[in-house]
């Protein structure tokens, strides 16, 4: 589903990425992990061309891409074979609940109005906000706000969703909804999925492969089983430490 291949990324003289090899089967769950500023924001805004690559080929979905070689036509093309969930929502803010996924199925997909509606409250019912379809997001809890991000992207029916951080914007008692969310699309949808996320138990649980992220580079990639119990490398072994210790302190 996804193929990547020698990606990087450079802002000015820092390079981000640094040459990343990753390839991502139809229907699998993938968290990527790592310190913080080691570019897994940035990995998820190059597969979704909202950051051009300085170098290598991205494809997704029989759509491939070469850095520096890319038409507008093939960059919005791209832009449409994934859904990005950022941790801050980004709902309108004017737009009731199901405007708010309406909305990208009428422009963007030109679905007519009404079988948006149809789609989007049977999406809102899968996610358990039926009975907020007329709130605003203001008067919403910002559970219940990811998770009409997440109604928003789903409605779009791409194949790939990739998620930065879905929960870390969230009090603690409230990510736990939204984590069962996603793993009800994974289940149902057999949606290929990316998901950064300083979860550790969730990232365990959900994911068919951990990919261990630093510098750039792509440290580890392994079962979650064998990248949480026995990491391969010292720097995983710092990383896993650093957070047994966080979850105690
Ligand atoms: N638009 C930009 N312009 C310049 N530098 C950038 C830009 N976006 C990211 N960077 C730099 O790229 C590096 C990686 O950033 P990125 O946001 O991908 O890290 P991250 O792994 O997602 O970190 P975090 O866990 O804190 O979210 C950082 O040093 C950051 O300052
Ligand atoms: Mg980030």
């Amino acid at each position: 589903m996804i193929h990547v291949q020698g990606l990087r990324k450079e802002f000015g003289p820092n390079t981000v990425l640094d040459g990343i090899n990753l390839d991502v089967a139809p229907g699998e769950v993938v968290a990527v992990v790592g310190p913080s500023g080691t570019g897994k924001s940035t990995l998820l805004r190059c597969l979704n061309y909202l950051e051009a690559p300085t170098a290598g080929t991205i494809e997704i979905d029989g759509l491939a891409l070469t850095a520096g070689q890319e038409t507008r036509k093939q960059i919005y093309a791209m832009r449409q074979k994934s859904t990005m969930i950022f941790q801050n929502f980004c709902l309108f803010q004017n737009k009731n609940v199901l405007e708010n996924i309406t909305l990208a199925m009428e422009v963007v997909q030109h679905i007519p109005k009404e079988r948006a509606v149809d789609q989007a409250r049977e999406i809102l019912r899968q996610i358990g906000l039926l009975d907020k379809q007329d709130s605003y997001p203001s008067t919403l809890s910002g559970g219940q706000q990811q998770r009409v991000a997440i109604g928003r992207a789903m409605a779009l029916h791409t194949k790939v969703m990739l998620f930065d951080e879905p929960t870390s914007a969230l009090d603690p008692c409230l990510v736990g909804e939204v984590l069962s969310v996603i793993q009800q699309i994974s289940q149902e949808h057999n949606t290929t999925m990316l998901i950064v996320t300083h979860e550790m138990q969730f990232a365990h649980d959900i994911a068919n492969r951990i990919l261990f992220l630093e510098g750039g580079s792509i440290v580890e990639s392994g079962a979650p089983d064998e990248f949480f119990y026995s990491p391969k490398t010292e720097r995983a072994k710092q990383f896993l430490q650093y957070y047994s210790m966080k979850r105690y302190q």
